[in-house]
């Protein structure tokens, strides 16, 4: 933990930027999805870079690891976890930091990125991305927890926001507050994923705009967009349909704050043709292309 854990939450904020310099735009990407795999390969598709689910390809040998590396020899690839439960009390993983450790030196992705959540406490895993309560002492929790994985890897490491469905009596903070002091604290980057921000100021209605006004610029390194399903006003982050018009614009306006930032689509069910996806992509080069013309 750094000197910053010390301070208040709005001086820490305010006396800090990323240590690590931003890396070199890396343009849209789609998520690695193994229905993909011969279209890539047989195809070369124009998408400018993978991101993969780190879990998917930690174990040795084997087809998805064969693949993965065809696909990295042609394409630009980044690390995605799930499993990392940085929100967790149990004692961070360092069998699966290990993994991840072994799969980066193996395919060098350009950064790796898992969530600002928890997946299971006392040994058990839920195999679900939940929310913390938004406290000082959550805070504390993860800055450390985050100062360990960064050492381990040696690297920076990006958080991503999750989608949430409930909120805790307990929090103390808003979620942006929580995540922006993660950030600095631990020095770490952040994934924004527009969707999940869209989500949850849903169903917990909260300004989605003032969430992306609270984080810090040069802390976002990269976009998630999705698409997600609408149970009557309630919605859940599930993946398996297009990115919606609101979500569309929301991603405008984070355009409009943050610049040209790596952006990709990830798609989990309903998984169609890679050429839709592809279609898809073009949208966010459209809409993030038309916005930097605009502002210079
Ligand atoms: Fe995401």
């Amino acid at each position: 933990m750094n000197v910053a854990s010390q301070m208040p939450v709005s001086a820490a904020a305010s006396a800090h930027t990323a240590s690590v310099a931003k890396p070199a735009f890396l343009g849209f990407g789609l998520g690695l999805r193994a229905q993909h795999y011969d279209e890539i390969l047989n195809g070369n598709p124009q998408i400018d870079w993978f991101e993969v689910i780190s879990e998917n390809y930690m174990i040795p040998g084997g087809q998805p690891l064969r693949m993965l590396d065809r696909i990295r020899a042609r394409y630009p690839v980044v690390m995605h976890g799930v499993s990392l439960s940085i929100g967790s009390t149990d004692p961070v993983d360092s069998d699966y930091l290990a993994a991840v450790k072994a799969l980066a030196a193996r395919i060098e992705p350009h950064w790796i990125s898992d969530h600002l959540c928890w997946t299971g406490i006392d040994g058990r895993n839920l195999h679900d991305l939940l929310p913390l309560p938004y406290t000082e002492e959550a805070l504390q929790l993860v800055v450390a927890r985050v100062g360990q994985v960064q050492d381990v890897l040696g690297r920076q490491l990006l958080l991503e926001n999750v989608s949430s469905y409930l909120t805790y009596r307990a929090s103390e903070m808003s979620e942006w507050e929580f995540l922006r002091e993660v950030a600095v604290r631990a020095d770490c980057a952040i994934l924004l994923d527009i969707n999940n921000i869209y989500v949850s100021s849903i169903n917990h209605g909260f300004d989605a705009l003032a969430y992306l006004r609270a984080m810090p610029k040069d802390r976002v390194r990269q976009f998630h967009l999705a698409g997600h399903s609408d149970l009557r006003g309630h919605l859940i982050d599930t993946h398996d349909h297009p990115i919606v018009e609101p979500v569309w614009n929301l991603y405008r306006a984070a355009v409009r704050q943050f610049g040209a930032v790596p952006t990709m689509i990830e798609r989990d069910d309903n998984i169609p043709a890679l050429s839709e996806l592809v279609a898809e992509l073009q949208i966010a080069r459209d809409i993030q292309g038309s916005c930097i013309e605009r502002a210079a």
